[in-house]
C-alpha cells in the first residue's frame, strides 16, 4: 500500500510504550531459562495462546506474570535493546518509554538494577541507532498513594536518569485524584507528567488529569469522546493524546479497527499520536499500528503526516531538538 510506504519512510516517535510490554514470548522463555525461573507455560505457543483479553485487567494479569523473568540488570538491558532494534526498523527516531518500578520492587529487584539496565540500552540506542529518548517512571494506580510516595523517595538517587512520571495499571476505581499529591510533588520537582486516562475509565478521569493534576499528556483518552465539552477543551489546549490502536482492539476498547474513532478525533481537532503500548501482547509495533489503521480507515496522506508530526511536537524534546524532524 502506497500510504504504508509513505509513513514507513517518515521519521516517527513513540510516546506510549511500556518496556515490560515489549517482552516477546521468545524472550520470556529465554530469560526464564537463563534465570532458572519456572513458567506455568510449556511452550512459546502455549504462552501466546494466553494472549486473549476481554478487558484491561485480563491483560494486566498476564503482563505482570510475564515480567517475573526480569531479575538482573542484563535482563532489563536485553529487553530495552530488543525494543530499540525493533523500532529502528520501523523508522522510529525518538522514544519516550515507561517502566513500572513497583512491579519489580515488589519482587525484590532494586531500582538501580532496573534503571541501569534500561539506561544502558537507551544510551546505546542513541549512540548506535541514533534514537533519542526520554525515560518515564510510571506509578501503578492499583497500589496506594503511600506506595507511590515511597517509590518516589527511592527514585531520588536516580532523578538525573529520569525525565518524567506516569500513571498506569487498572484504571477503573483508581481515579487520577487518588494521586493528586504525588503528581503535585513530581511537578514541584520540575518533572513532566503523563497519565493514562479515559482508556476504560470515564471522561471524568480525563478532566481530573487535566484540571486537578495538570498533566502534560493524556495516555489513551478514548473516552473523552463521550463529553463534547472535554473534546473542545482538549482541542483548545492542544493536549497530546497517545492513542494505541492495536491495544484498543486487543483490550476491546474498540470492537473492530473499522470502528476506531481516530478520524473523528482528528476531525475534532484533537492532537492525536499513534503508539503501540504493549507491542509484544497486542500484535505489533509502530508500523503494525499504522498498517492496521490504513487498512481499516480512509486515512489521507495529510492525516498520516499530521499524526507523525503531532508525536514530535507532543514529545518532551526541546523545540530545537524537534525541529529537524518536522
Ligand atoms: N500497563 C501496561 N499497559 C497498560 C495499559 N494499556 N493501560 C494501563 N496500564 C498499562
Ligand atoms: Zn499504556
Amino acid at each position: 500500500h502506497k500510504l504504508v510506504d509513505l509513513i514507513a519512510a517518515c521519521p516517527k516517535t513513540e510516546l506510549h510504550l511500556h518496556l515490560e510490554g515489549s517482552l516477546e514470548p521468545a524472550m520470556v522463555f529465554a530469560l526464564a531459562e537463563r534465570n532458572g525461573v519456572i513458567l506455568p507455560y510449556a511452550s512459546v505457543a502455549e504462552l501466546q495462546a494466553a494472549y486473549q483479553f476481554n478487558n484491561l485487567q485480563e491483560f494486566l494479569d498476564v503482563y505482570y506474570a510475564g515480567m517475573s523473568v526480569l531479575l538482573h540488570e542484563a535482563d532489563f538491558y536485553d529487553l530495552t535493546w530488543a525494543y530499540l532494534q525493533r523500532v529502528h526498523q520501523d523508522g522510529v527516531v525518538h522514544v519516550e518509554v515507561f517502566f513500572d518500578p513497583q512491579a519489580h520492587l515488589e519482587r525484590g529487584i532494586p531500582l538501580a538494577t532496573q534503571i541501569h539496565g534500561i539506561r544502558r540500552a537507551l544510551e546505546q540506542g542513541q549512540a548506535e541507532l541514533g534514537i533519542s529518548f526520554r525515560l518515564i517512571l510510571s506509578f501503578l494506580r492499583h497500589l496506594s498513594e503511600e506506595s507511590a510516595f515511597a517509590t518516589l523517595a527511592q527514585a531520588e538517587d536516580f532523578f538525573p536518569l529520569i525525565d518524567g512520571f506516569g500513571l498506569d495499571s487498572s484504571e477503573k476505581g483508581h481515579p487520577p485524584e487518588k494521586f493528586a499529591r504525588v503528581f503535585a510533588r513530581c511537578k514541584e520537582l520540575g518533572f513532566k507528567i503523563t497519565l493514562h486516562a479515559g482508556e476504560e475509565g470515564p471522561a471524568d478521569y480525563v478532566w481530573q488529569a487535566l484540571n486537578l493534576l495538570h498533566t502534560d499528556r493524556i495516555d489513551h483518552g478514548n473516552r473523552s469522546l463521550e463529553d463534547p465539552q472535554l473534546i473542545q477543551t482538549l482541542a483548545e489546549r492542544q493536549m497530546t493524546l497517545t492513542v494505541c490502536p492495536l491495544s484498543n482492539l486487543k483490550l476491546r476498547v474498540v470492537q473492530q479497527m473499522e470502528q476506531h474513532p481516530l478520524i473523528q478525533m482528528l476531525d475534532s481537532g484533537l492532537k492525536v499520536t499513534i503508539n503501540s503500548d504493549d507491542p509484544a501482547y497486542f500484535g505489533g509495533y509502530m508500523m503494525d499500528n499504522y498498517r492496521a489503521l490504513i487498512e481499516a480507515l480512509p486515512l489521507t496522506s495529510e492525516q498520516l503526516h499530521q499524526l507523525a508530526r503531532n508525536a514530535f511536537t507532543g514529545s518532551w524534546l526541546s523545540p530545537e531538538e524537534q525541529q529537524p524532524h518536522l
